[in-house]
């Protein structure tokens, strides 16, 4: 009887400790799920330089161009750096946007090397160059898209994002070109300092910072400015080219539908357009407001700005802007509407393609 008890007791201790093994390791096994499923959508960091209330609306228009064609639901964040007049307004705006769609945000003040300070803030445009110190100014950050104000995503951040996978062990940033014509483009015609290919262009750009700051990019940054600061004409776009040009395997080219200039179509089409589509749309020099030919750059903008989360893309946003270039002057680049609208439509009208 008391052998028997024994027995039983022992019987006992060994099931309550086969279920509390059983339970904590399922609920490991729950915990790693969860964790896996969360991992398996990368956040997205986009960063943008916003110096100038006239800015603030520009900015605003492109975060929200990536949140309306994040529809693989990419966990987006936000990385502004901003003056810090400006803070508080984006700040409000931009939790007018969370009530329809998740994402991050944070805002920075700038911040430029104590060493000629006052010349990195002027060089080009107001805090143009920033971008240049983004990896001293985020050191939490491994990889960024860098995009100017005026830029519009018309494809999901991530297609642009993925190219950080097709990166080499050397390179360190992706940039598409200034041109892609020898005879039109304004490096191969009027720079007086060396560039890479037939010049860069930095207004979308790819950081892997990690890399930057472990090979010292800032650094070598400040040498090349000393040396050819009276031939600088775009600022710390002519600094790239140059540091590209003397490194020419830290850079990885992106085709010019990453970043869709009017230089791209307003003369002759000559951007080659894989899929047929632009990704990017980049309207520099206030193209985005300007109401002459080429409306489309315009167009884009403004129905994006007017576009209400809620409502359907294809309606209110795609239709918008056809229905609006369709009125428009003839010109070169709004005869390529059905090339900026492929994707669009592709991604948000795929149900009234079926119809009719
Ligand atoms: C995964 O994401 C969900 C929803 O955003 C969140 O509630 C949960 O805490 C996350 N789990 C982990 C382990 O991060
Ligand atoms: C944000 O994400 C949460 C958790 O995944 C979800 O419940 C909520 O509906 C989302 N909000 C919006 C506005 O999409
Ligand atoms: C950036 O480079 C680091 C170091 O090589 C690497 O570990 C990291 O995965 C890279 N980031 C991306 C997004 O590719």
């Amino acid at each position: 009887m008391k052998f028997n008890l024994k027995l039983v007791f022992s019987l006992i201790i060994v099931f309550f400790i086969y279920i509390f093994i059983y339970f904590n390791l399922n609920s490991t096994i729950t915990v790693l799920k969860i964790e896996n499923e969360n991992k398996t959508k990368d956040l997205i960091p986009i960063a943008v330089v916003v110096c100038g209330i006239n800015r603030v609306d520009e900015s605003l228009v492109m975060i929200k161009s990536a949140l309306i064609f994040n529809t693989e639901n990419y966990l987006l964040n936000f990385v502004i750096i901003a003056e810090d007049q400006l803070h508080e307004v984006i700040n409000e705006r931009l939790k007018n946007f969370k009530t329809f769609k998740n994402f991050t945000h944070e805002i920075l003040s700038l911040k430029f090397p104590q060493k000629n300070q006052e010349i990195w803030k002027k060089l080009f445009k107001p805090c143009a160059s920033q971008r240049l110190f983004l990896p001293s100014l985020l050191p939490h950050v491994d990889s960024l898209i860098y995009v100017d104000c005026d830029v519009l995503f018309i494809s999901s951040p991530h297609k642009l994002y993925n190219h950080f996978k097709s990166f080499n062990h050397d390179q360190i940033s992706a940039l598409a070109l200034e041109s892609e014509n020898r005879n039109t483009g304004w490096y191969t015609r009027f720079a007086r300092h060396p560039y890479f290919g037939l010049g860069l262009n930095s207004g979308v750009m790819l950081m892997n910072m990690t890399r930057m700051r472990k090979i010292k990019f800032e650094e070598k940054i400040e040498p090349i400015y000393e040396k050819w600061k009276n031939q600088l004409v775009w600022g710390d776009q002519d600094i790239l080219n140059i540091y590209f040009h003397n490194n020419p395997n830290e850079v990885h080219l992106m085709k010019c539908e990453y970043n869709y200039r009017p230089d791209h179509c307003m003369y002759t089409s000559n951007c080659d357009l894989s899929e047929g589509s632009v990704k990017i749309v980049h309207g520099n020099r206030g193209y985005f407001h300007k109401e002459g030919k080429q409306r489309i750059f315009r167009e884009i903008y403004m129905a994006i700005d007017e576009y209400k989360f809620n409502d359907d893309p294809c309606t209110n946003l795609i239709k918008v802007i056809e229905e609006r270039v369709d009125e428009a002057e003839i010109s070169n680049c709004n005869e390529m509407i059905n090339k900026f609208l492929y994707i669009p439509k592709k991604t948000f009208c795929r149900h009234t393609n079926e119809i009719s």
